[in-house]
């Protein structure tokens, strides 16, 4: 059985950071309010004229040479973004050409906060179709172009950067001791699109639009549909909650990801946090996630790492894989 296995992971922050306090002579908002509420400390923001695929070029190359591979060997980029370069070509094809990558296919993922958790499996079903041997999944953001700087419940939550993987097909047994993607889960609920969603668009109004969010609605969905999704990928694989070594979430908010842990049964050092640093950077914060912990060597061969993310539409979704 085919298996789709990392090979490399890498990311890519803008230069500025921009510490809590900075929102503090703009609005009613504190450095303690948003730490304690949120887990935040601090995100970077790209520089202007700095785009999503400039950020998602750099992660790729970065993973690219943690893979020891040259762009020469990728089949295929599938890159999850809600904040696009254009509204076409995809944000991947502008990405390709940056690279220098001119045979195999393009495409971008929309699942918002999800949208890596979407991109990944869809790769993985792609590499165990045998319809490519090596994708490079891209998350990269620019959160910071949608943002109302008038609302104090949004935008000290965003951030923009980007993460990425190398996939490449591997022979396994077809048992969960394979290396590689063992399962996923993939859900989405459209009648939910009030909670969180950009007020403009290409066909709707003809605008780019501002990220508007219920937050605590958002909240109260979020907890119990991770762990839901992350219960039903882990029994794809034939695992329990007591086989994960590695919880990498989607870092929206450190309370959101401390409760799925504790539904999960898993203390918070098996957690991968890298919210305080990168605040919410929707489809970019699981492979920055992932990238920032393999290069401090944090995954050892073997473990199990666990993702999950849920974002505007809702969608949401988990990955399990061995590392
Ligand atoms: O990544 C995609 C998925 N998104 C998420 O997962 C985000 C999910 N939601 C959250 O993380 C949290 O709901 C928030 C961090 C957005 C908000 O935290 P909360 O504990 O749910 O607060 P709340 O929205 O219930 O608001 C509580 C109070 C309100 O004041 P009143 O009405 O009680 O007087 C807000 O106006 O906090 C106020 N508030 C703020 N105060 C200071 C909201 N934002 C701020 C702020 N600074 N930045």
């Amino acid at each position: 059985m085919r298996r789709a296995i990392i090979r490399g992971t890498g990311h890519y922050l803008p230069e500025r950071i921009v510490e809590n306090s900075w929102f503090e002579d703009k609005l009613e908002t504190s450095d303690e309010w948003i730490r304690s509420r949120t887990g935040i400390e601090r995100r970077h923001f790209a520089a202007e004229g700095q785009t999503t695929s400039d950020l998602g070029i750099r992660a790729a190359r970065a993973a690219l040479e943690r893979a020891g591979m040259a762009i020469g060997d990728i089949d295929g980029i599938i890159l999850a973004t809600s904040t696009p370069d254009f509204t076409f070509p995809a944000t991947a094809t502008i990405v390709q050409a940056g690279l220098g990558m001119s045979r195999g296919f393009a495409f971008d993922v929309q699942a918002v906060c999800a949208g890596f958790v979407f991109a990944l499996a869809n790769a993985d079903a792609m590499i165990r179709a045998g319809q490519a041997d090596r994708i490079l999944v891209i998350g990269a953001e620019t959160f910071s172009r949608i943002m109302d700087w008038t609302d104090r419940g949004t935008c000290v939550l965003f951030g923009d950067g980007a993460g990425a993987v190398v996939l490449e097909a591997q022979d396994g047994a077809g048992t969960s001791d394979d290396r590689g993607i063992l399962a996923s889960d993939l859900n989405s609920d459209g009648k939910y699109r009030e909670l969180l969603y950009v007020d403009g668009g290409v066909s709707a109004t003809g605008t780019v639009g501002k990220l508007r969010m219920q937050g605590n609605l958002v909240f109260r969905h979020a907890v119990e549909k991770l762990a839901s999704t992350a219960h039903t990928a882990l029994g794809r694989a034939g695992l329990t909650g007591a086989d994960v070594d590695w919880l990498v979430p989607h870092q929206a908010n450190l309370r959101i990801i401390s409760a799925t842990a504790q539904k999960m049964g898993l203390p918070l050092d098996k957690v991968v946090l890298t919210v305080a640093d990168h605040g919410n950077t929707s489809a970019a914060s699981i492979p920055l996630a992932l990238s920032v912990a393999d290069g401090a060597g944090r995954f050892a061969p073997g473990q199990v790492l666990l993702t999950e993310a849920i974002g505007g539409g809702l969608s949401w979704g988990a990955v399990v894989l061995r590392w």
